[in-house]
């Protein structure tokens, strides 16, 4: 049963949050844990539905993934080339980045596995890495349209292969370097616009033979060399930047704000939001700025702020993919016209976030005007926003958070469709933010 909740307007955020750990490096951390010799101890794992599916399958396929405490998990790897056949479908939920991934893990071994998921992920395009991984050997049988459910077959031996990317996309590349680990010889990526870099990072970090070559176009080319024998390793995982995203526009677009973030990603490939809201002027302050497992990390202190409408550059999108939904409701509360485009990629997210978030917003007394690949936002200039609903979230959970932070901000709440999403990366998110606005 969907579980529908009004986020009313709340006075000033004030004092601290610590928001929960980044859900791109904790799938990672889970599938190198798993394909390690020996046992990887992990501390500040996201305990997400979509961090859990990945749990489950890496334990249907042989790994022992024990959960010892609150973010802390032990496991015992098989090694790469050990991964077992699962008995059953792996059940991917609602996670796209778990199926894309785990594609290119079982790409290079000897087993068969049957994907399914939600609603939502059943939709989602996954040509985008048959394609390549079909070039190493694999052998896919997709639903109609390259969707889920969908089998595939592992090749054994795979074949290296030097892929370009034509979607910026970290999944896509991340599968391509996952299934290189268990395939002899040179698997090269070549990216053309950088993508999150968590896969590289961590691969290294194992122990893999990798190395990543940047020339004076920015194009970056990534090789790694398999067979890889991976150590096992002591992971702390950072605080997820797309979770803090959330509560940095509360913070800005709420009046008389003042809010701590605690333990925030940084990574140069996902600060694009941080940037942007500075130029529209937010102020968003770094403090006791860290490294947390090969991280970037700091704490954030935003304060309510008086936003301005800016044109955003495509370029800056691939660092801050995930955070348009949210950027669009700070869009919705500043000063003057927002217009981004370059965007066709968030057609193809856990829903549609160009045409969901400019219904939700307009349902929310903003006012939008959805392009082909953009949303043109113009804000109310502060004034908060009439508010409404029910929105239609379709599934995804930064959608129901996003609309959760504009109920804020307006005079008669928003109602949200459906919370239950949200427990997909942000199981906290509603406590979390009931907390500072109580
Ligand atoms: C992710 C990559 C991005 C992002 C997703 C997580 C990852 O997807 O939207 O939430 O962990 O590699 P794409 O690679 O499809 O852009």
């Amino acid at each position: 049963m969907p579980r529908p909740r009004r986020f009313l307007p709340a006075g000033p955020l004030r004092g601290r949050v610590r928001v929960p750990g980044d859900k791109s490096i904790s799938h990672r951390a889970l599938m190198l844990s798993a394909l390690a010799v020996g046992e990887s101890r992990i501390t500040g794992l996201l305990e997400g539905e979509d961090v859990l599916a990945t749990a489950a399958a890496m334990r249907a396929m042989g790994a022992q993934v024990e959960r010892s405490g609150e973010g802390v998990w032990r496991v015992h790897g098989v090694g790469v080339g050990g991964l077992l056949q699962p008995e059953r479908a792996l059940d991917m939920g609602n996670s796209g980045t778990s199926t894309r991934l785990l594609m290119g893990l079982i790409a290079s071994h000897p087993i068969t596995a049957t994907f399914i998921g939600d609603a939502s992920l059943s939709k989602r395009p996954m040509g985008r890495v048959i394609e390549p991984l079909s070039l190493m050997g694999a052998d896919f049988t997709s639903s109609p349209g390259g969707t889920l459910p969908l089998m595939l077959r592992g090749a054994s031996p795979a074949v290296p292969i030097e892929y370009c990317l034509p979607v910026a996309s970290a999944q896509v590349k991340s599968a391509i370097l996952l299934a290189g680990l268990n395939t002899a010889g040179i698997t090269t990526v070549i990216e053309p616009v950088p993508t999150r870099d968590h896969s590289e990072r961590m691969l290294s970090g194992f122990g893999a033979e990798l190395t990543v070559e940047v020339d004076a176009a920015g194009i970056r080319t990534i090789r790694i060399r398999g067979e890889a024998e991976l150590q096992p390793q002591t992971i702390v995982v950072p605080g997820d930047p797309s979770s803090a995203a959330f509560f940095i526009v509360a913070g800005l677009i709420v009046p008389g704000s003042e809010l701590t973030i605690e333990n925030v990603g940084l990574n140069p490939t996902r600060a694009g939001l941080i940037a942007v809201l500075r130029a529209m002027g937010g102020s968003i302050e770094e403090v006791n700025p860290r490294e947390v497992g090969g991280e970037p990390v700091a704490d954030l202190l935003v304060k309510h702020s008086a936003l301005k409408g800016i044109a955003i550059d495509p370029a800056i999108a691939p660092s801050m993919i995930d955070e348009f939904p949210i950027l669009f409701v700070a869009a919705a509360l500043a000063q003057g016209r927002t217009v981004t485009s370059g965007l066709d990629e968030l057609r193809v997210k856990e829903s549609d976030r160009l045409s969901t978030m400019a219904a939700a917003l307009i349902a929310a007394g903003a006012r939008v005007t959805e392009t082909e690949d953009g949303l043109v936002i113009d804000g109310t200039g502060g004034e908060p926003l009439e508010g409404g609903g029910p929105i239609a979230t379709h599934l995804d959970h930064r959608i129901a958070m996003s609309m959760a932070v504009a109920g804020l901000a307006s005079y008669h709440g928003v109602e949200v469709d459906d919370t239950r999403p949200i427990a997909t990366s942000f199981p906290d998110f509603e406590a979390l933010l009931d907390g500072l606005a109580g």
